[in-house]
């Protein structure tokens, strides 16, 4: 089962340290050893929020705060890679090709950013399209997708379940409203809608949920169903894991 994780920024470094970073690393260690073959995309967070905020007042484009984006999700990235075994790869991957041949050889492939004018979430989305994942999971800060934004919304619900279709649609929705942040970039729910990608939106602060969701299918996320798929996958049932 080939599997693309991303982890947000915030979810992998909350703040510096080296423990969070951990957890994480030996849940792909776990899942490796089970069997699966993982893609990790890794977030900016915090940091790079803070980067392009002192780079923003220092007169800095759209397009060199987004470089400066990219090289803190790469930076996250390589502390991920320093948690993972020495047999893992050296550095993160810099564009999908890379990324697939890591794949191909069995290595863990990890990548940061790509390109500007987009997010990680975008990127996650990509290389799944692209190694033709079986499944793809995005660990966030918070524990699906709403209706609304839950910080703003007393009346906000967490969605179950979504096609990819209604997905587009209700971050098409909450990115309408200015200041809230939808838990999935909208250039990422249109991959997922085209590419037909069976997605999962969970809380991934406990790693452990990242390794129940991919065994078992086990979460309390969002389960994002391509248009038209039965039931759920066969491997979640079966050994090969
Ligand atoms: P993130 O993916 O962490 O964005 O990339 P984010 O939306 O701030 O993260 P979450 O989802 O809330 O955790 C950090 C920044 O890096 C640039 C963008 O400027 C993005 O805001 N970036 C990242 C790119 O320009 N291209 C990429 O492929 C990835």
């Amino acid at each position: 089962m080939k599997v693309v994780v991303s982890i947000g920024g915030s979810v992998l470094v909350p703040e510096p340290g080296a423990d969070r970073v951990a957890e994480h690393a030996a849940v792909i260690e776990d899942l490796i050893s089970e069997g699966c073959r993982i893609g990790a995309v890794v977030g900016g967070g915090g940091v790079a929020r803070e980067y392009i905020g002192a780079a923003r007042d220092l007169g800095a484009n759209e397009i060199e705060l987004d470089q400066l984006g990219i090289d803190v999700t790469r930076l996250n990235a390589r502390l991920l890679i320093a948690a993972l075994s020495e047999e893992s790869v050296t550095a993160p991957a810099l564009d999908y090709e890379e990324a697939s041949e890591a794949l191909r050889r069995d290595d863990i492939c990890i990548m940061g950013g790509v390109a500007p004018a987009q997010t990680t979430d975008a990127v996650g989305a990509a290389l799944a399209e692209y190694i033709d994942a079986d499944l793809l999971i995005y660990a966030t800060s918070v524990p699906g997708v709403y209706s609304a934004d839950p910080n703003k919304d007393a009346d906000a619900t967490k969605h179950d379940r979504l096609s990819a279709t209604a997905l587009v649609d209700a971050i098409a929705g909450l990115e309408m409203n200015a200041g809230a942040s939808a838990p999935v970039d909208l250039l990422a729910a249109k991959i997922i809608e085209r590419s037909g990608m069976r997605t999962i939106v969970l809380d991934g602060t406990d790693p452990d949920r990242i390794a129940r969701a991919v065994r078992h299918g086990d979460h309390e996320g969002t389960d994002i169903v391509p248009d038209g798929a039965g039931a759920e996958p066969t491997y979640w049932a079966s050994d090969e894991r």
